[in-house]
Parts: structure tokens; sequence; C-alpha cells
């Protein structure tokens, strides 16, 4: 069973958006604020190992109810590769553009204020 490892405080996640890479037991992982949930993503990326976890956090677009326009979603929810752009759902690991790939995912949990990561 994976170990617990402890990150930070809450304090240092405090807002959505903001994100925390840490190493643990050699592996670089990256625990993300998203909605007020926490989540834990290797900082590997699948297509030619780029630091996926130091891209940008983005949202996705699809097509709107009228069925030409281009609606946001996901805001947030997202991180792309600084390297050539694939992006990964940073709930589950699943690249967006083609769900063949996907990224490892941790658990993280909270307790007492302080967040902790299952690796
Ligand atoms: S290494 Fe990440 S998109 Fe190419």
């Amino acid at each position: 069973m994976a170990e617990r490892h402890h990150i930070a405080s809450e304090e240092e996640l405090a807002t959505d958006g903001s994100r925390l890479i840490t190493e643990i037991r050699g592996k670089e992982i990256a625990v993300f604020r998203v909605n007020g949930e926490y989540y834990g993503v290797l900082n590997y990326c699948v297509h030619q190992a780029g630091p996926l976890c130091e891209g940008r956090v983005v949202g996705d677009t699809e097509i709107g109810d009228d069925g030409w326009s281009w609606v946001s979603t996901r805001e947030g929810e997202i991180i792309s590769c600084p390297w050539h752009a694939w992006k990964f759902d940073i709930k589950g690991g699943k690249c967006i553009d083609d769900d063949r790939y996907s990224v490892p995912t941790y658990d993280v949990e909270v307790e007492d204020g302080e967040v902790y990561v299952r690796a």
C-alpha cells in the first residue's frame, strides 16, 4: 500500500489554481488545488518526458448548444505540458486530446489542515 507523505499546510495551497511540486521517493509529484479539492499528478509527460506539471493550468472548450459557437468549460481542471502543449485532466490523468494516454495520479488527503499524498 502507498505510504502517506506530508506535502504542505493547506495555507500553502489556499487558492484554486495553486500547485506545489515535491519529490517523493525519487518521483516529482505535483499537488493541485481545483475547486477546493486536491489532486496529485506525476510531473512527467508521457509524450516526450517533459515537466508536465510546470505548465499552464487551463480549461477546455466545447461546441455550444447552438451548434457552432465555442464555450469554455472545466476552467482550472486541465494541465497543459510546457513542451508541446499536450493537455491532461488534473483530476484523473487522462489525456484530453487522445484517451489512449494518461499520466499517473495520486490520492491526496487533508487532515488537521495538513496536506498529504499517498505514493
Ligand atoms: S513532452 Fe509534453 S507535450 Fe511533449
